[in-house]
Order: C-alpha cells, then sequence, then structure tokens
C-alpha cells in the first residue's frame, strides 16, 4: 500500500517556521512506522532528522506525536492506519530538528528525584538481597525506558502554568526506589516528591498510562506514591 506520512519540519539554521511535508512510501501492512521513516531517510530525503537506535521498543529513543498521541515509531504497524498519517515532535519538549527534541530539561526533572539507589548501611559481602515478592512490587516500574511519551502527553507539563511539574517518567523512577526494600533515602526521596510540582502535580488525567508503550500503570503507581506521602503525615 502507498502510504502518506505528514510530517512536520523545522531545521532552525533555515527555517523561520516550520511546515509540514508530506512523503509518499510503498510500505508493507506489517511495516512500522520507524521502517518508513528510515526508507524515507534513505531513498528520498537524508536531511530528515530523527532519532533512533534498536527499531524494537527497548531503547526509547523514537517517541513522536502520531495522529496526534505519543508513542514509539518502532511499535507502530503501518497497518493500523488509513493512507495518511500525521508525525510530530513529542509536545512540551523544544525542537532541536524536524522530530529530534531537546532531552535536557526532561532528564533534568528525572535527575532531580535521585534516580539510583540510597544505601546508608555498608555494602554485604555480596549482593543486597531481596525477595521475589519484595522485586515484584516495583517490577512494571523497571520496564521504563525513558522514552518521556508521558511527560510530554500529560496536559499539566503541556500548560505553561504549571509546566514545572515533575512529570510522570520521574515519578515513575521515584516509586521504583521508594518501594524498593533494599533503599534506604525514603526521607530525603519524599521530601523531594512532597511538593505542589512533585507527587502533587499529578491532576490524575491519566494521559501517562494511555500512552506508556511499556504499559506502567502509570497514574496508579503516581497515587501511590501521594498515599505514601498522605500516610506518612498522619499515622
Ligand atoms: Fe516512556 Fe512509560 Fe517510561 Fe513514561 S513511564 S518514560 S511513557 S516507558
Ligand atoms: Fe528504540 Fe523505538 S527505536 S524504542
Amino acid at each position: 500500500m502507498i502510504l502518506k506520512l505528514k510530517i512536520f519540519r523545522f531545521d532552525p539554521e533555515k527555517d523561520t517556521e516550520p511546515y509540514y511535508q508530506t512523503y509518499e512510501v510503498d510500505a508493507d501492512p506489517m511495516d512500522r512506522l520507524l521502517d518508513c521513516l528510515n526508507r524515507i531517510r534513505w531513498e528520498q530525503d537524508p536531511t530528515l532528522s530523527f532519532r533512533m537506535s534498536c527499531g524494537h521498543g527497548v531503547c526509547g529513543s523514537d517517541g513522536m506525536r502520531i495522529n496526534g498521541i505519543c508513542g514509539l515509531a518502532c511499535q507502530k504497524l503501518v497497518k493500523d492506519f488509513n493512507e495518511e498519517v500525521l508525525i510530530e515532535p513529542l509536545p512540551v519538549l523544544a525542537v532541536v530538528k524536524d522530530l529530534v527534541v531537546d532531552f535536557e530539561p526532561f532528564l533534568e526533572k528525572y535527575n532531580s528525584i535521585k534516580p539510583y539507589l540510597i544505601a546508608k548501611a555498608a555494602p554485604p559481602d555480596r549482593e543486597r538481597t531481596q525477595s521475589p515478592d519484595e522485586q515484584h512490587v516495583f517490577e512494571a516500574a523497571i520496564r521504563c525506558i525513558l522514552c518521556a511519551c508521558c511527560t510530554a502527553s500529560c496536559p499539566v507539563n503541556q500548560d505553561k502554568e504549571t509546566a514545572s511539574y515533575v512529570g510522570p517518567a520521574a515519578l515513575v523512577r521515584a516509586f521504583r526506589y521508594l518501594f524498593d526494600s533494599r533503599d534506604e533515602g525514603a526521607e530525603e526521596r519524599m521530601a523531594l516528591l512532597d511538593q505542589k510540582d512533585g507527587a502533587w502535580g499529578c491532576q490524575t488525567l491519566g494521559w501517562c498510562t494511555k500512552v506508556c508503550p511499556k504499559e506502567i500503570p502509570v497514574t496508579k503507581e503516581i497515587g501511590q506514591i501521594k498515599k505514601r506521602l498522605y500516610d506518612s503525615k498522619h499515622k
């Protein structure tokens, strides 16, 4: 089938305004949109810029807005679209060129919640152990590949007035450590999360959960963080 891809274009070195360019690709229904983008870049227009690496939903680099919904181009099959697909960069993050966005502000927020195990006791001779049940608590959160689809889809992050909200991706990682039986940094982590722009910035709108390509129950995990914050003050 012939698939038309209407793609957002902007090169800050030569364009004053963004514009859309439509390409046609002779695609197999089982091709992924990422295959179509690669074919455009290899066969039609080497100036088209987008990120990709693994091609299999693992690296998180090809997040983009596809027909208005954020997702990974490597996980979308041609057969699931009509003859034209609108492809735009992730919202919220500034465009660097075409579909490439600036991840720095996203990573700054991610780093702000201390995304690492905080262990105060001296390390044991071997590893820090935990039971399968203890690991199961945060197992889903480990699947996060930092694609930013959730944060870019969040209406709170999209609103300039509330854009300083730390965002769902950072909160998923905060959940991952807050509920890890080996972590001893709960007090300092909770102080960071117990803020208007921290976990309380979430308005439970659920877009994060809808778009997450790893099917992480993002809204539910943020709710569990809020409950833990609430319980810590109302014991
Ligand atoms: Fe991507 Fe899901 Fe992680 Fe958000 S929680 S960054 S949507 S993998
Ligand atoms: Fe790696 Fe899509 S290219 S997640």
